[in-house]
Order: C-alpha cells, then structure tokens, then sequence
C-alpha cells in the first residue's frame, strides 16, 4: 500500500514516514521545501533503510498533485503540509488561509478525481480556544483565536462537510497537543531557523549556546509553579499515533476528531528543569510577561485515542528532553 505522505520532509511528516516505511508501506512524499530540508530524504533512508520516493511539489499546485496519483496508486493521505506559525499568521492571514486551506481543497479535489478518499489530517488542541475545561474531550466546543488556528478548525468543517456530501470518505482528524522532541537515532528532528517561537527549540538553542537565555511568559497563571501547563507529546508516539489513524480510516467511513497527547501536564519549569537533567547543561531564564493569546492550561482527554486507536503516549517528558537534546548535539556538534 502506497501512502501519500504531505508535508513529509517536516517535523512530524518525517518521524511518520519513518513509521510508515518501518511498518511496510510505500511512502510518496510530496513538499515545497518552503519549512525543510531534501537531506531529510537521506535521513529517512539512513534511519529506515528505505527510500521514500519524493516530488518537491507545492499542494497548491494541481497539476503536480494530479501526476502524483497518475504516477502512483496512492491509497491514503496523511496530510501535514501547512504553515504553523501563530504570529505570523496574524501578520499574513491571507498567505495562511490560502496555503492551508486552499491547499487542502486542492489537494481533496485531486483525491476525489483519482478515487482515493482515505485521508488523516493534522490538526491541532488549538481547536479548543480559550475557555473550555481541562482535560481537553473532542465533543467540547470548539473555535480559534488566530488566522493559524481558524484554519485547522475550518479544515476540520470542510473535510467533515465532504464526508457528509460523499459517504465514501474516510477522514480522521488529529488534533495533536505539544509535539517535542527527535528521533533516538538523532538524524530527524526539529530546528526552527532563527527564533524559535515554541517552548523546546527555544530551550535546546539556549542550551547550545544559540540564545542567551529563555523568556518564560508569565508566573502567575493558576498553576501549580504559575507557569503555563502543556502536554508534552514526543514526536515518536504522535508519528505511531498516525499509523493507528491510518488502520482505524481503512475500516471506517466519516470524519472522526481524536486527541493525540499523553493526557498529562507539564508547566514551563518542570520542562526547563527536565531538560537541564537531560543535557547537563543549566538553562538560564528570565520572567517575562504574559505572552497573548496563551492560556494556563492545556492537556489532553485521551480515552477517545485508547478507545478507537488502541494508541497510547509510551514516552515521558525526560524522554523527549534525552532525544531532542541528542538531536541537537548531533547536529550541532555540541
Ligand atoms: P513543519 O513546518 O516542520 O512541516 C510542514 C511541512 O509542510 C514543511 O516541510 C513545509 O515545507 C511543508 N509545506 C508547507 N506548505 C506547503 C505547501 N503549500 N505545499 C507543500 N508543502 C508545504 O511542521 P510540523 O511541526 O511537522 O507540522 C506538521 C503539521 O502539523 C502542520 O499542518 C501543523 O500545523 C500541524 N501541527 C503541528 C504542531 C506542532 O507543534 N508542531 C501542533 C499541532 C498541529
Ligand atoms: C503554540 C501555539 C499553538 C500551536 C502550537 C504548536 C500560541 C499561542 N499557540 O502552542 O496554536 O498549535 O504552538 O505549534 O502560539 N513559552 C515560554 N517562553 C517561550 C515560548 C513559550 O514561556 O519562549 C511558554 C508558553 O507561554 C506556554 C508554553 O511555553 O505556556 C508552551 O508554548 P509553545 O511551545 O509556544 O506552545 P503553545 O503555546 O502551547
């Protein structure tokens, strides 16, 4: 079976590819290179022994998506082509609805065309906005608070639309929590050009030296430490979360949201010092004020993962700080 893997040469796209090939597919991976590297295609092989084949193809981009399927019996799509950046996407909110969402119609048109209707889509806990209790269920309200977060939740609206009109489809949408951490081998992980706007790789450049210290935003949440409380997920157990996604879309029909995190919280502190333990190295840090938009508490329900995935989170926060620091000091030389 031949899986169309979007966005394949990112972050998470990579781990699931390694996945994938590990499992037994055939993996074809489709990106622009506008957020990654091609030598993630050597390291998929070097990790695996298996090449993907790949197409430097933008989703927007339909006469490359189509000779995709023509030259490829495609059997699934596990789509994580998009722009995430949530500060960005209030800057440029055009450039974001039109990459994600016009990207994704254009890519479900093309699907459609070609007879291929199993898809598992990428989406995010940021569907569930500001206001609803922790932990976080998938039949609670949902809404966003930035052009980055309307986009996930409109694609959850569109792709569930299209499994209305065309009983035929087969979508899972994922909504994965705080993704972190790398590969054990150290050739796959993550790291952000410049500043990075996220917790870990803002962590992992202070510890290499990169930034002088980090900015915690805000003590006084009501939170144990006062400090903000996610749900860590290490990129390996999201990347087999996928393949469970992709078992459970084979042998159902619909549009089905479910929660990839560990359902456990772990605030800005314990992550810093969970890191320090990791890496030996002592992360210097500074209070700042509340970052907008942030809230205090985000953690995961993760009944609806056990229950229609048999999937659980194995890895703990000393995990993913272990192998995302090992990423770095392989490829830094730190
Ligand atoms: P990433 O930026 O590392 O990977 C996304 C990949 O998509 C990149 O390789 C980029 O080059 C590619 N891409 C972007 N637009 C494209 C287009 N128009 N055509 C083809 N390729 C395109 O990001 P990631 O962290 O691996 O995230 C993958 C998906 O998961 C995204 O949709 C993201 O919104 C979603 N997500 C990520 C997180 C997170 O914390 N990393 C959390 C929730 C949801
Ligand atoms: C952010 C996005 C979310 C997106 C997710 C994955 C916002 C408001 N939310 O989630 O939509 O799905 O990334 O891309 O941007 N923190 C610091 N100092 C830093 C960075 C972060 O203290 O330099 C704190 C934050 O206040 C928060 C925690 O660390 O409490 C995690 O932040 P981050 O890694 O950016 O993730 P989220 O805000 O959960």
């Amino acid at each position: 079976m031949r899986i169309l893997v979007t966005g394949g040469t990112g972050f998470i796209g990579s781990h699931t590819a390694a996945e994938l090939l590990n499992a037994g597919y055939d993996v074809v991976i489709a990106d622009n290179l506008c957020n990654s590297s091609p030598e993630v295609i050597d390291r998929i092989q070097d990790v695996t022994g298996k090449r993907p084949v790949f197409y430097e193809a933008d989703i927007r981009d339909r006469a490359a998506m189509e000779r995709i399927f023509r030259e490829n019996e495609i059997g699934a799509v596990i789509h994580f082509a998009g722009l995430k950046a949530v500060g960005e996407s209030v800057q440029i909110p055009l450039t974001y609805y039109e990459n994600n969402i016009a990207g994704t119609v254009t890519l479900c048109q093309v699907m459609e065309q070609a007879g291929c209707h199993v898809f598992v889509f990428s989406s995010s806990a940021t569907v569930y906005g500001m206001t609803n209790p922790v932990p976080f269920r998938e039949d609670m309200p949902t809404s966003a608070t930035n052009p980055y977060g309307w986009t996930k939740r409109m694609l959850e609206q569109i792709l569930t639309d299209e499994t209305v009109a065309h009983p035929e489809w087969s979508v899972v949408l994922l909504r994965y929590f705080n993704p972190i951490g790398a590969h054990p081998s150290g050739l796959l992980g993550e790291n952000p050009n410049g500043i990075p706007n996220n917790l870990f790789p803002y962590i992992a450049k202070v510890a290499t030296g990169a930034l002088p210290r980090l900015n915690v935003f805000g003590n006084d949440y009501d939170t144990p430490d006062g400090t903000g409380v996610r749900d860590y997920i290490h990129v390996v157990d999201l990347a087999k979360g996928h393949l469970m996604a992709l078992e459970y879309a084979f042998n159902h029909k619909g549009a089905e949201a479910i929660n990839l995190g560990t359902g456990k919280g772990t605030s800005v502190l314990e992550l810093v010092h969970a890191f320090e333990k990791a890496s030996s190295v002592s992360i210097p840090y500074v209070i700042a004020p509340r970052r907008a938009g942030d809230i205090a508490t985000c953690y995961a329900d993760t009944e609806k993962a056990a229950k229609l995935l048999n999937w659980h989170a194995q890895f703990g926060v000393d995990d993913m700080c272990r192998d995302g620091w090992n990423y770095m000091v392989k490829r830094e030389g730190k």
